[in-house]
């Protein structure tokens, strides 16, 4: 199966009568007439589920589905990004090791890193991906490598392929945040990576009406990290579950969508009155371009960014005009939304960790919809309008 029917279909088997949308199964727990039964069950040697909090079968449709569109042997549904991400560095680097991270990070990762794995023993060594050298020289040694598809707010593309390269030859685990892209635009499995998180809030639930996370890897890394978020009661909600598995149902139509919109966005705005430059991946003249048009030949998704002359003035009078786009701390929505880095994902740093970053106070980031891409140029045409 394609991609495309893979979204549609993958997760569960339709037979003679079933549903053809998944029932909702919100039991916490479920009734056995037989020890044995019950004891197999409980050591997974048959399927079935228990107790909600070690397993529900709206949550293991969406695992499965998941790790069916990575290519990934097993999957885990938790009740948010961060709560996949954190099971599955605890899975991959159980121990204080070194943990070499892009310096890109989005926040609150970085707030995990420096505020519960620091003090844990674990020392952070934040690298710039784009420089291969550094990362190589960064690896030798390290217990744990993090990267994210593309970067936050300026949206970059590191060449994770040749990290994952780096990392299996010094067998250094990777774990990949694949959330802006989705698996519909790039598999890092398939380039070399150990395991793969997403904040499923985003793209695969789609529709800004969802929190949850899911990891995917091999059956050992997954296995490991569902036995930590099982014991920390982590995993996802039934009805979630849900969610994400009719989001995902149509997560191929929407980033194709998303990736054809954020380029003609992109290119447009080059010449809207104000902007001083644009970040798409996809641009020509990008630093990532070569590497995106690599690794992600069918479109980046929605996310882009731009800098404004003029401030955090500037922005709030962009803002102010808007007549379709909304401000809002999230994304991969099929609404486009505007973030402003300096007081939401980067607000913890100070200015000049920002500048070092390339985040202005005019950098604003994008997730671009699915609206009709005309709609969006037009209203960011009129709100940065002089
Ligand atoms: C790239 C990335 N990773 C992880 C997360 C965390 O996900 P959640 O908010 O679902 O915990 C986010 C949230 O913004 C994100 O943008």
């Amino acid at each position: 199966m394609k991609q495309p029917s893979r979204a549609v279909h993958a997760g569960r088997e339709l037979g003679a009568r079933s549903p053809l949308a998944p029932d909702l199964s919100p039991a916490a727990v479920h009734v056995y007439t037989d020890l044995d039964d019950y004891d197999a069950v409980a050591k997974g040697e048959r399927p079935g589920h228990y107790y909600g909090r070690n397993s529900n079968s709206n949550r293991e449709m969406l695992e499965r589905a998941v790790a069916d569109l990575e290519g990934a042997e097993a999957g885990l549904a938790t009740g948010s990004g961060m709560a996949a991400l954190h099971a599955t560095m605890l899975a991959l680097a159980p121990r204080p090791a070194t943990i070499v991270a892009t310096r890109e990070l989005y926040g609150g990762t970085m707030a995990l890193l420096k505020q519960d794995f620091e003090p844990a023993g674990y020392e952070i060594h934040f690298v710039d991906l784009s420089d291969l050298d550094a990362v190589k020289r960064a690896l030798d040694g390290a217990g744990l490598a993090l990267a994210e598809t593309i970067t936050n707010p300026l949206c970059r593309v590191p060449d994770i392929e040749s990290i994952a390269t780096m990392a299996r030859e010094r067998g250094v685990p990777f774990l990949v945040d694949n959330t802006f892209a989705s698996p519909i635009l790039c598999r890092p499995l398939d380039l070399g990576a150990t395991a793969v998180m997403h904040s499923a809030t985003k793209y695969i639930g789609g529709h800004s009406d969802l929190v949850a996370g899911v990891a995917v890897g091999s059956a050992a890394a997954i296995g490991s990290a569902r036995a930590r978020s099982v014991r920390t009661g982590t995993t996802l909600a039934p009805f979630d579950a849900w969610l994400g598995l009719r989001g995902l149902r149509t997560l191929d139509v929407r980033m194709r969508r998303h990736s054809d919109n954020s380029i003609a966005l992109a290119r447009a705005m080059q010449h809207m009155p104000g902007v001083a430059r644009v970040h798409h991946p996809l641009l020509e003249g990008s630093p990532s371009f070569a590497v995106a048009s690599r690794l992600m030949p069918e479109g980046v998704g929605g996310m882009m960014a731009f800098d404004l002359e003029g401030g955090r003035a500037a922005v709030q009078r962009m803002l102010s005009r808007f007549e379709l786009v909304a401000f809002a701390a999230s994304l991969g929505g099929v609404e486009t939304t505007i973030s402003y880095p300096e007081i939401t994902s980067h607000r913890s740093l100070t200015p000049q960790e920002r500048a070092e970053l390339g985040v202005t106070p005019g950098t604003v980031r994008l997730s671009v919809g699915i609206e009709d891409a005309g709609d969006i140029i037009d209203d960011f045409a009129q709100a940065l309008a002089v």
